[in-house]
């Protein structure tokens, strides 16, 4: 049995949307199903900064050095593409 776990997005219209974990949200999230924008899709443009709350691996150091620079003062900042999904998680959006 594939290990399932949801998406969601509280705080917005959409509804959570469930995916085989460890799947790339930048794979499955789209303009019509998530608030969620993506840019580049590797981690260097920034576009998909979001909040994610859940237990999810901590970034890789490419990651983190961007959120420094994006959102220094959002402990739970991550960028949507470069996250691995290993458990159920709630995605914000960050204005920027
Ligand atoms: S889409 Fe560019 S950093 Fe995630």
């Amino acid at each position: 049995m594939s290990n399932l776990c949801t998406v969601s997005f509280p705080g917005s219209d959409y509804e959570p949307i469930i995916l085989e974990c460890h799947d790339n949200l930048s794979e499955h999230l789209t303009i019509q199903n998530s608030p969620v924008l993506f840019g580049c899709r590797t981690g260097i443009c920034g576009t998909c900064l979001v909040e994610v709350i859940g237990d999810v691996p901590p970034p890789q150091p490419d990651e983190q050095e961007m959120l420094d620079t994006l959102a220094p003062n959002i402990a739970n900042a991550r960028l949507a593409c470069q996250l691995d999904l290993t458990q159920n998680i709630e995605i914000s959006t960050i204005q920027k």
